[in-house]
């Protein structure tokens, strides 16, 4: 199996990988956020730069350091992480988008912090919209040959275990591969290790794990490189 430290087997190709958790700001002081930390989108980066990738690291408010060699973009939200992204995934051979982007945003951001009013009990009901799905997006024009993969966490609920929902967002975003994080158990955010199973487009399944994340990065990448190799 390749992925081992002086392989190099990504040597010549360009990858961006999207990490983080975006946060979409309601006034001057305050957002919403999520508890991604970006560790996995981190290892991700660092497995491909250590086997001879070029690597651009879309980073939206990583809690761990970004590694070194790679090229790091700084995005804060959603709007500002698909700019990123498009922006650099013309010419890159893969997109990875390890990075949890807000579904939702509030509609409005005022310019001046919300107050409470001192007079009265009321709180402010905040609107949401829809931010645009980057993933679905990527896979929907990728060039011919870009392998576009896209993470998961899902839950089983009385609608299908996790699987079937992996399966049914894969077939929905396009992408190449779906990487499906169990969350079930709640485990899974901050921590060093995980279980994934790698969905392809093409049928395939691979459960990884429990593993770190480095581990699970290059599973990630092996099965981009076989993708590569076909193209
Ligand atoms: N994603 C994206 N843009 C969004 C939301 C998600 O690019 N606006 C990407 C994530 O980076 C991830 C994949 O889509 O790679 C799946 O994210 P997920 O939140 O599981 O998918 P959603 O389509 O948002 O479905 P759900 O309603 O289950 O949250
Ligand atoms: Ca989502």
């Amino acid at each position: 199996r390749p992925g081992g430290p002086e392989v190099r087997d990504l040597a010549g190709r360009r990858v961006v990988v999207s990490a983080g958790g975006t946060r979409e700001p309601l006034d001057p002081v305050r957002y919403l956020g999520n508890r991604s930390s970006g560790r996995q989108g981190v290892a991700l980066a660092a497995r491909a730069a250590a086997r001879g990738a070029e690597v651009v690291l879309v980073a939206a408010h990583l809690e761990v350091p970004a590694p070194t060699g790679v090229r790091v973009v700084d995005v804060g939200d959603a709007r500002e992480l698909r700019a990123a992204v498009l922006a650099e995934r013309t010419g890159a051979d893969a997109v990875v988008m390890a990075a949890a982007v807000a579904d939702f945003r509030p509609a409005q951001v005022t310019t001046a912090k919300i107050k409470k009013d001192p007079a009265t009990q009321d709180a402010p009901v905040v609107a949401l919209v829809r931010n645009p799905d980057v993933l679905a997006e990527l896979a929907a024009d990728a060039p011919e040959g870009q392998v576009v993969v896209g993470f998961a966490a899902e839950t089983g609920d009385e609608d299908g275990d996790v699987l079937a929902h992996g399966r049914a967002k894969l077939a929905r975003k396009g992408c190449d591969l779906l990487v499906v994080n169990d969350v079930g158990g709640g485990a899974v955010f901050g921590r060093d290790e995980s279980t994934v199973v790698l969905l392809g487009r093409d049928g395939s399944e691979r459960t990884v794990g429990p593993a770190p994340k480095e581990l699970v990065a290059d599973a990630v990448w092996d099965a981009v490189g076989e993708r590569l190799g076909r193209g």
